[in-house]
């Protein structure tokens, strides 16, 4: 068992963890005001995120290394004020998180590689897809934002 593999992989698990949470503090705060659609869009990303965060504690355990489910890394913030804005904000705080998660899994994916875990790297390229649709996306809603504006965006998610 490397130990390298196995630290990048607690790594991608704290990021998918921190991820779950996130979603989770949008898909309420967006329910809570009514935009139903895209609450619903972020409680399937969170499911999605979870079932990361499974796989790849899986892998970790498969390894003989230990998951880590301490640690998170910071997540967005919510003021209590749901405005024009905040739908963009929440945006663009996913979008740096799913970056984050992107840059993090072609990092282990190299790892793997030099180590010949094959396995992991079939795992981790099948995570970056799935992080890669993520991001594509969030750039589609803010290309969209752009194009027909806050208020008729929202119109087609409540
Ligand atoms: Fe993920
Ligand atoms: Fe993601």
């Amino acid at each position: 068992m490397s130990k390298e593999i196995v630290k990048h992989f607690n790594k991608l698990l704290t990021n998918e963890l921190t991820s779950v949470r996130q979603y989770l503090l949008h898909s309420t705060v967006l329910k809570d005001n009514g935009i139903n659609k895209l609450a619903e869009k972020m409680k399937n990303e969170l499911n999605e995120e979870l079932e990361h965060a499974n796989k790849l504690a899986e892998r970790i355990l498969l390894l003989k290394g230990i998951p880590n489910f301490q640690d998170t890394n910071e997540i967005s913030k919510y003021d209590g004020e749901f405005t024009k804005d905040t739908i963009q904000k929440i945006l663009a705080d996913n979008f740096k998180l799913e970056e984050k998660g992107l840059k993090d899994y072609k990092e282990a994916i190299s790892v793997a590689e030099e180590e010949k875990d094959f396995v992991s790297v079939i795992l981790l390229e099948e995570l970056l897809k799935s992080e890669e649709e993520h991001l594509h996306w969030i750039e589609e809603q803010i290309n969209l934002i752009e194009l027909i504006g806050v208020v008729n965006y929202l119109k087609t998610q409540i």
